[in-house]
């Protein structure tokens, strides 16, 4: 009796314990789904910070040896025709819209600007960058 009373109550214990770290990841969710994530591909994201948030985005920043390229001078500009920062407050048909443009520029290799990557080589685009990108943009809008 007094056996099986404690088997319960480590049984217990040990419910106790997986709830608690269950819990941990969805105490963590609000503040990921309120970082830069664009998209749920972590890759993705991840390009997109290096190549394009400089310039279209509001937390983006070229290194000081970049900031003199003419399109990041510009980027004010940039970022009124496409800006990740407000992505997640654009709708349906704004989303697929970009999406269309992004493919356009990244596809004629115009985005990002070759007047910025000739500074800052890091925000240049691989050829597997590249087609992850129009990967993505090909995928419906969400
Ligand atoms: C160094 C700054 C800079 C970077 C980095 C950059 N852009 Fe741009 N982008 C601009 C400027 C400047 C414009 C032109 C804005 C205008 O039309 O006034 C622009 C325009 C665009 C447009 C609108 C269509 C067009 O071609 O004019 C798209 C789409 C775009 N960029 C996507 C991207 C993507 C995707 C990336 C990353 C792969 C990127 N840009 C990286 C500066 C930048």
């Amino acid at each position: 009796m007094t056996i099986s009373s404690t088997l319960a109550s480590v049984i217990c214990l040990g419910v106790f314990i997986v709830g608690c770290g269950t819990s941990q990841p969805n105490a963590a969710l609000p503040a990921a789904s309120s970082s830069k994530a664009i998209t749920s591909d972590a890759d993705v994201n991840a390009i997109l910070e290096t190549s394009c948030f400089q310039c279209h985005s509001s937390t983006g920043k070229a290194p000081w040896y970049a900031a003199v390229a003419p399109t990041y001078i510009a980027s004010n500009s940039a970022r009124n025709v496409l800006n990740f920062s407000d992505w997640s407050s654009y709708d349906a048909a704004k989303r697929a819209d970009e999406l269309k443009g992004i493919a356009q520029a990244v596809g004629a290799g115009s985005m990002p600007p070759g007047d910025y990557t000739a500074l800052d080589h890091s925000a240049s685009l691989t050829e597997d960058q590249k087609q992850l990108l129009l990967k993505w943009t090909a995928q419906p809008a969400h």
